[in-house]
């Protein structure tokens, strides 16, 4: 009996610790997340690239070179890339066939879903619960809360490179809820 007693508490504190562990793991993402729109506030855009921003990202895990796309993307085109910390990302080229500066996030501020671009709509409609977002992604119908998230599209080196948005949000002259 007297030897159970460690045997017992050996692989409880185990856990325990184990435990410990995870829950530090838990509390320091947050901080590890909020450190990236504060350096990034230091980092001029487009400055060298390595710093503040992430190229984007073709279906095919191509980096996005500006002219190519223009050359397959036509006026009032979105597609999505791969942007920022991987999240789903619009290119968005404006009627004079230039590529628009900013991004537009596709994750839908309901509950996560990608939202579609609806051409004939000329709006991002989520299929999930029905938000629909402008063609800039201002939300203009619910349940979703707020408006989709912007990037920077600047073009570094020929390519197309998403540098995190920390600005006012040019579509409803509010600080960003995102940064
Ligand atoms: Fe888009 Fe609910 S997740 S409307």
């Amino acid at each position: 009996q007297a030897t159970s007693i460690p045997s017992d508490r050996v692989p409880d504190m185990g856990k325990r610790e184990l435990m410990n562990l995870l829950l530090l793991g838990a509390l320091s993402l947050p901080t590890a997340g909020m450190l990236v729109p504060y350096a990034s506030f230091f980092v001029p855009p487009g400055a060298g690239g390595a710093g503040g921003g992430t190229i984007a990202k073709d279906a095919l895990g191509n980096d996005v070179i500006a002219s190519d796309w223009l050359k397959n993307h036509g006026p009032g085109d979105r597609t999505l890339t791969q942007g920022l910390k991987g999240d789903p990302t619009y290119l968005v080229v404006e009627n004079d066939r230039s590529l628009a500066t900013y991004g537009i996030n596709a994750v839908c501020t309901h509950l996560g879903c990608v939202v579609p671009w609806n051409a004939a709509e000329n709006k991002f409609i989520c299929p999930c619960h029905g938000s629909q977002y402008n063609y800039q992604g201002r939300v203009v119908r619910g349940p979703a809360p707020l408006s989709l998230a912007l990037a920077h599209a600047d073009i570094d080196d020929g390519k197309v490179l998403f540098v995190p948005w920390v600005e006012t949000d040019f579509r409803t002259g509010e600080d960003p809820w995102w940064a």
